[in-house]
């Protein structure tokens, strides 16, 4: 397993605690996770250095952490095969954060797209933290000579920074860090709000409709299904000018695992209605399996904090060797 382990490439993705998961957050990212984790040496973790960057209810996040790390086992990730974890229980993220900061310019941080966005949308506090996101997320992704970052496509930027960092470090100090490759699938990289179709689906969304939760009900789905924003053509087909419609299929076919084409030969003929009635109870049916079973995980809190505890195990011992490195490039004195 050791020696296999130093042959395999590396995968390394996270989920903020900071909200119920969307099936955006789903089809994205956790479920593309499944078929990775049969291949590489995969690290998930719950981040919950990142949630904080926005205000937390404190037992709210202590308890969504759970819920997320629930999830994830429910989605199918599998801890004997991966490193389950949450990040603020391997504090080598914090340190290799800090000296990564010292290779970021305050430039480029202050550039990237989503730190202008949330700076708007929490104008009042508008912290360091939020700033420095992108900085935890390389140090997170560096710490373990990852290969591969499966994430959804509103993640790229940071991922292009991430890569910035880890050659300007090695330019700077010698060859120390991996360069990551992000894996974005292109079908699947943005699932779209239902309501404004343009605008990606979002956990924090304040419209309650335009966003399919992973916890929602069926009734809840069925509804938010049948009030999606479609257009007025009547045609169920994929095309640039029909996002809503597009929009759905995507969804259909991430559940049902078909192609395009698939589907829009299943639904030739079909009224809009009849349509997303039918992505609706897809989605409902997919989701329900998932729902019963992090029930049943979280009714077994030892069980979790047992997972939990030994995938941050295996993440430390990873993390650590990088940190050493690091520490010893960038001259800490060791004895
Ligand atoms: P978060 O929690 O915002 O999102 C988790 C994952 O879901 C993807 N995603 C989507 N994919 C498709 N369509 C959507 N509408 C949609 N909404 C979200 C995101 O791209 C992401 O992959 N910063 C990260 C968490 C993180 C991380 C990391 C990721 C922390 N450290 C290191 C990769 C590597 C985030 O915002 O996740």
């Amino acid at each position: 397993m050791a020696q296999e382990s130093q042959t395999r490439k590396v995968v390394y993705s996270a989920v903020q605690p900071s909200g119920t998961l969307t099936i955006g957050n789903y089809i994205g990212a956790v479920r593309n996770w499944l078929r990775l984790q049969e291949e590489y040496d995969c690290f998930f973790a719950m981040a919950d250095m990142h949630a904080i960057t926005v205000r937390q209810e404190p037992a709210e996040l202590r308890r969504r952490t759970l819920e997320l790390a629930a999830l994830y086992l429910a989605c199918g990730v599998d801890p004997q095969k991966c490193a389950l974890y949450v990040q603020s229980h391997v504090s080598a993220h914090a340190e290799l954060c800090w000296v990564l900061n010292t290779v970021t310019y305050v430039g480029e941080a202050s550039r990237m797209t989503q730190f202008k966005d949330k700076s708007q949308k929490h104008a009042d506090n508008i912290n360091m933290g939020l700033m420095d996101y992108p900085v935890l997320m390389a140090a997170d992704v560096l710490l373990y000579q990852t290969d591969l970052v499966p994430v959804g496509a509103d993640q790229k930027q940071h991922l292009e920074l991430t890569r910035d960092l880890a050659i300007r470090f090695n330019n700077r100090y010698g060859e120390t860090f991996k360069v990551p490759e992000p894996l974005i699938p292109k079908q699947t990289a943005r699932i779209g709000s239902l309501q404004e179709p343009e605008k990606k689906m979002s956990k924090s969304d304040e419209n309650p409709n335009a966003s399919v939760f992973l916890s929602d009900d069926r009734d809840t789905i069925l509804r938010k299904f049948k009030r999606a924003v479609t257009d007025s053509d009547n045609r169920i087909a994929a095309a640039e000018e029909k996002l809503g419609i597009t929009n759905l299929l995507n969804i259909y076919c991430a559940f049902k695992g078909c192609t395009m084409s698939e589907a829009e030969a299943q639904f030739s003929g079909f009224g809009y209605g009849d349509f997303k009635l039918a992505v609706g109870e897809t989605v409902a049916d997919a989701l329900a399996p998932i729902q019963s079973e992090q029930r049943r995980l979280l009714a077994d809190k030892g069980y979790l904090a047992e997972q939990l505890s030994s995938g941050a195990e295996r993440a430390f011992k990873a993390a650590r060797k990088t940190l050493s490195k690091v520490y010893r490039k960038v001259g800490f004195w060791r004895e």
